[in-house]
């Protein structure tokens, strides 16, 4: 398969870091017991995700996230990889500025999609995975987490925190 590249030999597109790897799980719980209870890892959100058919767990890891999956019935993708490969490493997650740029630049360069048009994914992000045939075999999902403020999740946050986006424009209003 044909990859135009730029000038240095690289895509435009820039991947921030790497914003979470996805694991396939058969049962949420106990998955979550083992990275949260044994691994340390804080457990920051909990979602259920119709659109793609999965419950899904995010637990920090620096920076990072493991993102937990366990399917909602055989017939979805997550239900269907653990029917045929079990439990384990599902996808890999590259943080982007921007999912809908990104997309254009891999399509443009021939890279096979999965979504050809962003879809919202966990905690309000704009998401897209691209086929694994185009990405070494790795199953690979683009990540533009949701503007701070902005996601169901710090909507969620806005009766236990204070409101500080009212607060500075309210700052900026009495100082103009
Ligand atoms: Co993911």
């Amino acid at each position: 398969m044909a990859i135009r590249t730029g000038a240095e030999g690289t895509l435009a597109v820039v991947l921030r870091s790497i914003d979470h790897i996805g694991v396939a799980v058969a049962d949420l719980d106990a998955a979550i017991a083992i990275h949260r209870d044994t691994y340390g890892m804080p457990l920051v959100h909990r979602e259920t995700i119709e659109a793609q058919g999965v419950e899904a767990a995010l637990l920090d890891v620096g920076e990072s996230h493991v993102e937990l999956l366990a399917p909602l019935g055989d017939d979805t993708p997550v239900g269907r990889f653990l029917a045929k490969r079990g439990p384990g490493l599902h996808h890999v997650a590259y943080r982007v500025d921007d999912v809908a740029a990104a997309l254009d630049e891999l399509r443009a360069a021939g890279l096979r999609l999965i979504d050809d048009e962003p879809r919202t994914g966990i905690r309000g992000s704009q998401v897209a995975f691209l086929h694994p045939s185009s990405s070494g075999g790795v199953l690979t999902e683009l990540v533009q987490p949701a503007a701070e403020g902005r996601s169901p999740f710090n909507d969620a946050m806005d009766g236990v925190v204070p409101h500080q986006e009212v607060d500075r424009t309210e700052t900026e209003v009495t100082h103009g």
